[in-house]
């Protein structure tokens, strides 16, 4: 059994907790939600985390973030029993994959692993660049990819000559949060690309960080928005969910 923990009216965050909860349904994985409302203060969330890692019936907990601004997150994120900490977001997890050892990894750049592995992609001494360096995506599939022998090289919103970097790139991870800022005409022909952005247009439509049509010409692979990094994650985080189960 999953808990998931949703604090606040994020309409981004209820959709992605809403997916999570229908996934867990499709193949037998019981969840509970505890929607607080968000003036919850940080003693009502430091409690229920408490409890939920006491009950021997609770295999994973999931906070949802962004929590709102009043809360810190760090401290509520490092309050999770590392054995329950299915999103991977726990120092102790995040210690253990720069160390290479066994532990749960974040569930995009899990699903990002799982999708180029079933595709028989090769990591190694391939030149891998990420762009983006968040906790949750750029800094663990950066030390992923560094895991499986590729040479990896992470650039940000302060890199100089975005361009420079991409051009060496034989496998490309955008996760960016922006759109346009890696552009099509820079991807090197050949190359196997990754976005890992969603938005949402104004038309409706959802798309990556890159125009997808464009890189298409140019890349060897190129994973779609929607439909390839988004359940990719989803998955990854139910197979860590098992993996917490079958550790219990
Ligand atoms: N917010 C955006 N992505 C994630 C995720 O993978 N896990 C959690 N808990 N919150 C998120």
């Amino acid at each position: 059994m999953v808990r998931y923990i949703l604090v606040g009216d994020n309409q981004a965050s209820k959709i992605y907790v809403n997916y999570k909860e229908k996934a867990c349904k499709k193949v037998g994985i019981k969840t509970i939600n505890h929607n607080l409302p968000e003036n919850t203060e940080f003693s009502t969330l430091a409690e229920l985390i408490e409890k939920l890692n006491r009950d021997s019936q609770v295999d994973g907990i999931l906070l949802q973030l962004p929590l709102p601004s009043h809360l810190d997150e760090d401290k509520l994120l490092e309050m999770i029993d590392p054995d329950k900490d299915v999103d991977g977001f726990h120092p102790l997890n995040v210690g253990k994959l720069i160390l290479g050892k066994e532990t749960f990894v974040s569930a995009t750049p899990l699903g990002i692993m799982n999708l180029l592995k079933a595709h028989d992609i090769k990591f190694k001494g391939k030149e891998a660049v990420v762009v983006g360096r968040s906790n949750i995506v750029g800094k663990p599939i950066a030390a992923l990819l560094t895991a499986h022998d590729a040479t990896v090289t992470i650039c940000h919103s302060k890199t100089i000559e975005l361009e420079k970097q991409i051009a060496r790139a034989q496998i490309l991870i955008v996760a960016v949060g922006k759109r346009g800022v890696v552009k099509p005409q820079w991807i090197p022909s050949g190359c196997v690309v990754v976005d890992v952005g969603t938005h949402r247009l104004d038309s409706g439509k959802v798309v990556g960080d890159l125009d997808f049509e464009e890189v298409s010409r140019k890349a060897a692979w190129i994973t779609p928005v929607p439909g390839g990094i988004g359940p990719m994650t989803i998955a990854s985080l139910l197979q860590n969910t098992v993996k917490a189960a079958l550790n219990h």
